[in-house]
């Protein structure tokens, strides 16, 4: 009986794991470009930024700091983190 229960939530545990690491490979998606950004825009973009979520990025190789946001057109913009704009945008939304 209580085999039975433990194995039941051992199913109920994996199956948790599986959706979580689906979800999480779903949101980069195929043929999306890999987080990199060799320049980044100063100007204002904020009317073009769409969702609530923007990612932020380290300097390494040829790719500098920068934030990414997601703009109308479904693409992905490489902003100054330095600017006030992306400030002022980044204190209303959520890292991912
Ligand atoms: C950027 O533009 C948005 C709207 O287009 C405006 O609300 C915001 O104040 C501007 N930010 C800066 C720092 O100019």
């Amino acid at each position: 009986m209580s085999v039975k229960i433990l194995s039941i939530t051992l199913l109920l545990l994996s199956v948790c794991v599986c959706c979580h690491s689906s979800e999480d490979t779903h949101g980069r998606g195929p043929g999306s470009k890999p987080p990199c950004c060799v320049d980044v825009t100063k100007d204002n973009m904020s009317a073009d930024v769409v969702g609530q979520t923007y990612r932020e990025l380290a300097a390494r190789h040829h790719c500098v700091k920068a934030i990414i946001f997601n703009t109308k057109n479904g693409e992905q913009l490489c902003a100054d983190p330095d600017a006030q704009w992306v400030k002022d945008l980044t204190a209303k939304m959520k890292k991912v």
